[in-house]
């Protein structure tokens, strides 16, 4: 069953960063947001390649590529675009990113559904 979670403030998410979380409390990070353009787009840590058993980021919160243009999986190379998560590069090339519904409050928290 799925539920609403706030993660963070708007406030907290700065212009052409990501940040990972752990809602469930299992110890790492399961999901992340990109914040792009004033945009923000939030994902499963799960990459495709490997049917999802594999997380994403070099280090904490490294999700994007030097450029900050992509999401990146540090395991093998797989390049995602930040507005839908479509590989557009690497092994799993036309998989996606699984969504994770997001929402921003009239008062700025961070809100998905999971
Ligand atoms: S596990 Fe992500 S590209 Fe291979």
């Amino acid at each position: 069953m799925e539920a609403r979670r706030v993660l963070c403030h708007l406030d907290d998410l700065e212009d052409d960063s990501t940040r990972g979380f752990d809602p469930d409390g299992q110890g790492r990070d399961t999901l992340f947001v990109v914040r792009k353009r004033g945009r923000v787009f939030a994902y499963r840590d799960e990459c495709p390649h490997y049917r999802g058993t594999t997380t994403l980021p070099w280090r904490k919160d490294g999700y994007l590529d030097s450029s900050a243009e992509f999401i990146v999986c540090a395991a093998h190379g797989a390049k995602f675009e930040i507005e839908t998560g479509l590989c557009v590069h690497g092994p799993c090339l036309g998989e996606s990113l699984p969504t994770v519904s997001l929402s921003i409050s009239q008062d700025g928290k961070v809100i998905v559904e999971c």
